[in-house]
């Protein structure tokens, strides 16, 4: 796609080499190609795998404008349009809530968003708590190192969505691989791994919707799961949601359900390991528990990226920059947390940070559906872990950590600990 050339893009390759993704900073943190083009060239152009070009903008205000302004369309699926990937991506699927624009996105978000507003995050609190327990009982019976992302991290969200859906517990460790296979970035054999993930992730999810509809047919559930409210909305009025965005749907709850906050979870500990005092005063003082959670997902949001938007008209953003009908514009919230014209020493963890007005959960029509719930798991997950294992540390030397590579996820392969 031809790109911008005017005065206000630039194209700042720089010595960072301008192809998407950038390595990541020390730690998994935000890459330092972002930092410098936010300073110097603040929308520029980037290569992504598919090796399509697109607008790089890494400044909040910028971020927040992509994100929020109606000339921006997540509908990628026209010939021509900019791709992340040159074969095929969740992003084509026009199924699916995160690729819609208005009024279809508004229809399809209003069916579900009923289970995830605050109250409703609120009432899962308990069960949260208890699965956090039940875990922890499982941990510290099997003695120290214990690999807290496998033991702990995984497993804690992703039994939340199953129960949520109500997809069998026994069903989750059958699709644990697909949606990290899904996420990954990488070309090669792995595009051919990601078809065949989709396929198996889709073909058992369209089981398992089957399996409800049977059951609430034999006899209507005492207790109706996410998945049996689903298909009422679908058999009341057929408008409303069609079958392949039911799959869809549940597919999309299952992974953003478990991966993003499991990762968080994960580089949030490792972040608090690595400032013992502040780990210190969060033990002391438990009121500290919801602004740590806000730092852990400004500082420690496990992506670099973000799904792409594609302008439907010229739009001059507020640092300037212009952007032409037709580009693709990256614009990750990552980059946003770390603008100092917003944050106070952005590269600080500071748990203790007020006015902590980070974009990790995204703004605008897409924001995320899972961020109340999000942060009752974080929350309790966090609580639960350092009331139980107060003298929680790594099991090996910092720099021994390895960190996922080419995913759109950056997270820990693994975070052994010992107490
Ligand atoms: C720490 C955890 C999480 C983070 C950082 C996170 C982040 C995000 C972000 C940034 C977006 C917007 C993407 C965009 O505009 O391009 C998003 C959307 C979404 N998230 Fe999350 N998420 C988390 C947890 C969850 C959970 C637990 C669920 C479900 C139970 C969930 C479900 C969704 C869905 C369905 C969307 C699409 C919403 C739409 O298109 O209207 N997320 N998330």
């Amino acid at each position: 796609m031809a790109v911008d050339s005017s005065s206000t893009v630039s194209d700042a390759a720089g010595d960072d080499g301008g192809a998407y993704p950038f390595e990541p900073g020390p730690f998994g943190s935000c890459p330092a190609a972002y930092r410098r083009r936010r300073k110097d060239a603040p929308v520029s152009t980037i290569a992504l795998p598919s090796g399509d070009e697109v607008l790089l903008v890494t400044r909040y205000d910028d971020i927040r404008e992509v994100h929020t302004n109606p000339d921006f369309s997540r509908n990628l699926r026209y010939p021509g349009a900019p791709r992340m990937l040159a074969t095929a991506d969740f992003g084509e699927d026009p199924n699916s809530l995160i690729n819609m624009d208005p009024p279809e996105h508004a229809r399809l978000r209003r069916i579900v968003q009923g289970a995830f507003t605050p109250r409703a995050a609120e009432k899962w609190r308990p069960q949260i708590r208890a699965i956090a327990e039940e875990l922890l009982d499982e941990v510290i019976a099997a003695g120290p190192p214990a690999d807290l992302r496998t033991a702990f991290a995984f497993p804690l969200p992703m039994e939340v969505i199953c129960r949520l859906l109500g997809v069998p517990p026994k069903d989750s460790t059958l699709f644990r691989g697909w949606p990290e296979t899904l996420l990954s970035l990488t070309g090669g054999s792995a595009a051919q791994e990601r078809l065949e993930a989709g396929i198996a992730f889709a073909t058992y999810v369209d089981e398992l919707v089957a399996d409800h509809r049977r059951a609430a047919a034999a006899r209507p559930s005492p207790r109706p799961d996410l998945i049996d409210e689903l298909l009422n909305a679908r058999d009341e009025d057929a408008d409303q949601l069609g079958a392949a965005e039911l799959t869809n749907m549940v597919r999309g709850l299952i992974i953003a359900g478990h991966e993003t906050t499991a990762n968080a979870f994960t580089r949030g500990v490792l972040a608090l390991l690595r400032h013992p005092q502040q780990l210190a005063a969060l033990r002391e003082h438990p009121e500290l528990l919801a602004g740590a959670v806000e730092e852990v997902l400004r500082a420690e949001i496990p992506g670099h990226g973000a799904l792409l938007r594609v302008a439907k008209r010229d739009v001059r953003l507020p640092s300037g920059g212009q952007v032409r009908t037709g580009q693709g514009v990256l614009a990750p919230f990552v980059a946003a947390n770390q603008d100092p014209d917003r944050f106070t020493e952005p590269e600080a963890f500071d748990i203790a940070r007020t006015d902590n007005r980070h974009l990790s959960f995204g703004i605008g029509p897409h924001y995320c559906l899972g961020a109340n719930l999000a942060r009752v798991e974080l929350q309790v997950a966090l609580e639960v872990l350092v009331t139980r294992l107060p003298n929680l540390r790594l099991a090996v030397a910092e720099e021994e950590l390895s960190w996922a590579a080419g995913s759109r996820v950056c997270g820990l392969d693994a975070l052994p600990v010992t107490w």
